[in-house]
């Protein structure tokens, strides 16, 4: 190939790339700037629907009362979508901030088990917390290490259906480690290698069950931020899973 040749290559496909990326900024903007517009209806539609529920406006029958769950829920759906969403593209743009502090990893997972256990025990699921009996402090912004095991937790409640959900804190030489254990869904484990990308959903669940395929990759760059990482175990389908969180200790 001539190097005239070999040159105009080039040119085009730096041409290209430059279009692509252009495309890629404008797809998330408009993603985004439609994400900030929902913000205020959703949380609309979901405060009056609590209300209604609530008897604030007077007595619901119980089947309306159904329905304005149901209502209550979507929209709760739709709040996550778009939290994820505006989530997604400040780390794509790398505007994602960190406010780093000193943080006790123990309290924490233990608040957010707490919060989350509500979930698990409703759904009939038996949930459990254990950590060592002292403070692990780590250097790290608190709401988004909260962020990532709010998730882990979220994700073993939704795919599991009957059994456990098993959080533990450990300590380690230098790493703080939250583990969430389900007897839940399972994962194959083609999907494995993948499962921690953007949109990547496991193809058995992804009919029943609501996701948008975005929290697992917003953990796993909130943990690279924080110098850790995230990792998942699991004994294939139907056998239960296990995520990993690790994180440097002070
Ligand atoms: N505890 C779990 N057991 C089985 N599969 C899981 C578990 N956690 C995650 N997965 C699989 O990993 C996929 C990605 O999880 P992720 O949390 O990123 O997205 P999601 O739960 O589908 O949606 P959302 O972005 O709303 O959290 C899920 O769709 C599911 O297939
Ligand atoms: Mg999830």
């Amino acid at each position: 190939m001539t190097d005239a040749r070999n040159e105009e290559l080039h040119r085009k496909l730096r041409e290209e790339n430059r279009e692509l990326a252009e495309l890629n900024h404008f797809k998330t903007h408009l993603l985004s700037l439609t994400s900030h517009e929902m913000k205020t209806p959703l949380g609309i539609i979901r405060g009056y629907a609590a209300l209604l529920r609530e008897g604030h406006y007077g007595d619901i029958d119980p089947q309306a009362k159904e329905i304005i769950g149901k209502i209550e829920f979507a929209a709760e759906d739709l709040v996550n979508l778009v939290d994820n969403v505006i989530n997604l593209r400040k780390v794509e743009e790398g505007r994602m901030e960190y406010e780093m502090e000193d943080v006790d990893f123990v309290k924490l997972a233990r608040q957010a088990a707490e919060e989350l256990g509500h979930m698990a025990t409703s759904k009939g699921l038996d949930m459990s917390f254990s950590a060592p009996d002292r403070e692990i402090m780590v250097r790290a912004d608190e709401q988004k290490l909260r962020h990532i095991i709010q998730n882990f937790l979220d994700n073993a409640v939704k795919y599991t259906r009957k059994g456990y959900v098993r959080a533990k804190v450990i300590e380690e030489e230098r790493n703080a480690v939250f583990s969430v254990e389900d007897s839940g869904v399972g994962i194959p484990h083609e999907v494995i290698p993948a499962l921690f990308q953007e949109f990547v959903r496991d193809e058995r669940i992804r009919r029943e069950i609501r996701g948008t395929g975005l929290g697992l990759y917003v953990a796993r760059v909130f943990a690279e931020a924080h110098g850790g990482r995230v990792w998942v175990e699991s004994g294939g389908e139907d056998k239960g899973s296990a995520f990993y969180l690790s994180v440097p200790k002070i």
